[in-house]
């Protein structure tokens, strides 16, 4: 069996495939391939092609239907990497509260002025001053794996925690710390964080879910993080909400050229799985799956 890659992938998950397979085949005559961001939307679908696993959660970088048309099975591997995207929405959360980002920069201005340095960050710090996250409340939208560990983490940082999320598994409901509150009207939770972090997946119908009329729900002030995909926000209508003060930050894993260099705005390099934990973990389960598929038939 032939075995193709689009992204450089963790040779630990690699190892699981064994002499049967053919690892980094060509991808027109691979039967399995594993991608993680490549997009594959514009690729033909070689005939022999039996699966494609995606080393990571969301799938919108696959042409899902295309694939089920040509009973190719899709793969994703949800959870195996919600550790390493929970540890950079804490990040977030402090880059969205302390003027963390903002700071480094400007440190990086005084290169050139030698031993004058302490003396200028003594003087110029109050500038990036920005308020502490204990005590304030952490909205959650969306408590499946990477949400879970958020709301979570957000208990134990001392905030007050609202979790939605109508379509919540049973599974995920039982690992949230008791402390989340269950908040079943969206609205009211909007207006009650002082931080709102999205955790659902990009779909025709959350695509740019997060407009106007979600800011104008929201507390005056509060600050929007977006850990998953780029498209769930309309980029426009964070920037109106940016300079009209509704919003104070908007974190993104997702920059574009709308994004970069807006004020309030917090770019970073859609680095939230990029961990070497969770890019083994990715394609260990991946490998896993596609082995249980071809040798097993069966299908998770
Ligand atoms: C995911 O969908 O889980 C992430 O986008 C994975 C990644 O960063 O490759």
């Amino acid at each position: 069996m032939k075995v193709s890659y689009l992204n450089p992938i963790s040779k630990l998950g690699l190892d699981l495939f064994d002499d049967k397979y053919e690892v980094g085949a060509e991808y027109a005559e691979s039967e399995l391939v594993l991608v993680r961001s490549a997009a594959m939307h514009d690729l033909d679908l070689p005939a022999c092609q039996l699966a494609v696993a995606r080393a990571g959660a969301g799938v919108n970088n696959i042409p899902v239907e295309k694939c089920a048309d040509s009973g190719i099975v899709v793969f994703n591997t949800p959870g195996a990497n919600a550790n390493g995207v929970k540890e950079l929405t804490v990040a977030g959360l402090l880059l969205a509260s302390r003027k963390i980002a903002q700071g480094i920069d400007w440190c990086q201005t005084l290169a050139e002025k030698g031993e004058a340095i302490p003396a200028l960050v003594e003087k110029g710090k109050s500038q990036f001053a920005g308020p502490e996250l204990m005590g304030k409340t952490l909205g959650v939208m969306g408590l499946g794996a990477v949400g879970r560990l958020v709301a979570n983490a957000g208990v134990a940082l001392g905030m007050r925690v609202l979790g939605h999320d109508p379509y919540i598994s049973v599974e995920n409901a039982w690992q949230l710390s008791r402390e989340v509150e269950h908040s079943t009207d969206l609205d009211q939770m909007l207006s009650q964080c002082d931080y709102l972090s999205v955790h659902v997946p990009l779909t025709p119908d959350s695509r740019n879910l997060f407009r106007r009329e979600i800011f104008e729900k929201m507390k005056p002030g509060a600050a929007l993080l977006n850990f998953s995909r780029g498209a769930l926000v309309n980029d426009a209508d964070v920037k109106a909400a940016l300079s009209q003060g509704k919003l104070r930050a908007y974190v993104t894993d997702f920059p574009n050229a709308d994004l970069v260099g807006t004020p309030g705005v917090v770019c970073i390099p859609h680095l939230g799985a990029s961990t070497p934990e969770s890019e083994e973990n990715c394609v260990r389960m991946a490998s896993r799956q596609i082995r249980d598929y071809l040798e097993n038939g069966s299908i998770r």
